[in-house]
């Protein structure tokens, strides 16, 4: 056995609790009330960097929660890798449909389970282990630079400009970000692409008040019936997004590009039986795997209005809202998919109502490279340690500042992902599997090692 491999057996147990020990605090970014458990969680990473072996460990102040920075310069002459990952996670609702409390990490199956265990508190830690390794065994090969923001899970907005504020601090020759998935375990993959985001909010005005039902019902509009039916308008009957303009600024794929991407394993029925849905549903003209990543979207996340109490109330509501966002491939502009979704919305509003659209917040897709040395590396790292070349894919979340990293810092990013689509991220029961970790901290510094030797060939 390797020394590296050697020093994961002897620390494993320690790997662990220190994990389990970051998941126990709520670091939820969405809601102010966990605010001092973000600053706690920024300061237990900002410790435990320190322990592995980082210099000029910090938390920088930024506008919102805090950034934790590290690095560790061997020598400037050698390439440098900067780590990107979040400690913030997503809030933990539906509680009732946990098994087991988010915040009170449970191993079970082989399975780590609490709110953050994939996104990305274990993939952002695995990173913080693979380091402390390679300082024990004396194998860091490069520099290395940690950029861990607490932001991720709302926007990513106040680490834009401390990227722009700090390219000489981050400068770096590539960015490497676990924070997306991979096929399945025995099947490797890299993430080429992420899709971008426009979130929209919209409001619905009626009458001036709520209103008796059968008084006014059938002769004032309902904006709640009303809010339904311009919502239903947005998609057409194959499924394609109605607003003009929409997918003027598609980039559409080579039907080699397509045939290609559409050879990756994928199990049509056991996708449907994951789900427990008995169809699949989604935009004419694409299969699955295109409709989850190179085609746009728009989804309705929630929609409120008039009396959702207990039992009956007849009231025809004053008011209806909806929070609708539109998942972005290249080369569409979040910020121009806004203009026309508002223009859009507006239009279609019958003059018995008035609406609002408000924009909450966006961010640009991206495509990664696969020839690129980052790539190379990382795609060799994998099949050092799983035993096959993985296969590249493109996912269909967004990491928003992905697409800065490459205009700000002039660096590419690998997209080296260790979770899985069925690690319930977002939902009840996030969990991540033991395997995963030990598997991420085991194969991160041969990243670190192909990286840099073929950077030093370059
Ligand atoms: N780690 C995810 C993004 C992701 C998930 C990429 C799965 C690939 C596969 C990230 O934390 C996330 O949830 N991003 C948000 C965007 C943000 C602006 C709220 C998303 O995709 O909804
Ligand atoms: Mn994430
Ligand atoms: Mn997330």
């Amino acid at each position: 056995m390797n020394a590296q491999l050697q020093y994961i057996e002897t620390n494993k147990d320690r790997f662990l609790s220190e994990l389990l020990e970051l998941l126990r605090i709520p670091s939820v970014s969405a809601d102010n009330k966990y605010k001092t458990d973000v600053m706690q969680t920024a300061k237990f990473v900002q410790q435990k960097l320190l322990e592995a072996g980082a210099d000029r460990v910090e938390l920088c102040e930024t506008g919102g929660n805090p950034i934790v920075y590290g690095e560790k310069i061997l020598n400037p002459a050698l390439p440098t890798v900067l780590v990107y990952g979040h400690y913030d996670v997503q809030p933990p609702d539906p509680l009732d449909l946990w098994h087991s409390p988010p915040f009170e990490p449970v191993v079970k199956d082989g399975k780590i389970f609490a709110r953050g265990a994939c996104d990305d508190k274990g993939q952002m830690y695995m990173h913080l282990k693979a380091f402390e390794m390679m300082m024990q065994t004396q194998t860091l090969p490069c520099n290395v630079k940690f950029m861990i923001e607490g932001e991720e899970e709302v926007g990513s907005e106040n680490l834009e400009p401390f990227i722009k504020e700090n390219t000489d601090k981050l400068a770096c020759d590539v960015i490497l970000v676990s924070d997306t998935s991979m096929i399945a375990n025995d099947v490797p993959s890299i993430t080429t692409g992420l899709r971008g985001l426009a979130y929209m909010e919209v409001e619905v005005t009626g009458p001036n008040r709520d209103l008796h039902s059968g008084t006014f019902g059938g002769a004032v509009a309902n904006p709640i019936n009303i809010l339904c039916n311009m919502i239903a308008s947005l998609h057409d009957q194959n499924g394609h997004i109605t607003i003009p303009g929409f997918y003027d600024d598609v980039a559409e794929l080579s039907p080699e590009e397509r045939a290609a991407m559409n050879q990756r394993p994928f199990d049509l029925q056991e996708y449907k039986n994951y789900l427990q849905i008995n169809d699949i549903h989604g935009e004419a003209g694409y299969t699955t795997i295109e409709r989850v990543s190179i085609r746009p979207t728009l989804d309705v996340n929630g929609i409120w209005g008039g009396y959702t109490g207990q039992g009956a109330k007849t009231v025809l509501p004053s008011k209806a809202y909806a929070k609708i966002s539109m998942r972005l491939v290249p080369n569409q502009n979040p910020a121009k998919i806004a203009r026309l979704f508002a223009k859009h919305f507006e239009s279609i509003a019958p003059t018995s109502v008035m609406v609002k659209v408000t924009e909450l917040h966006g961010g640009e897709p991206a495509v990664t490279p696969t020839d690129s040395i980052g790539y190379k590396a990382a795609a060799k790292a994998m099949q050092a340690t799983f035993g096959k070349m993985p296969i590249p894919t493109r996912e269909g979340g967004s990491i928003p500042i992905v697409a800065l990293f490459e205009k700000a810092l002039k660096a590419k990013t690998v997209l080296l992902g260790f979770g899985l689509d069925t690690d319930a991220i977002h939902s009840p029961n996030e969990h991540y599997g033991l395997f995963n970790y030990y598997k991420g901290i085991e194969t991160i510094p041969y990243f670190y090692k192909e990286f840099t030797e073929m950077w030093k060939q370059a």
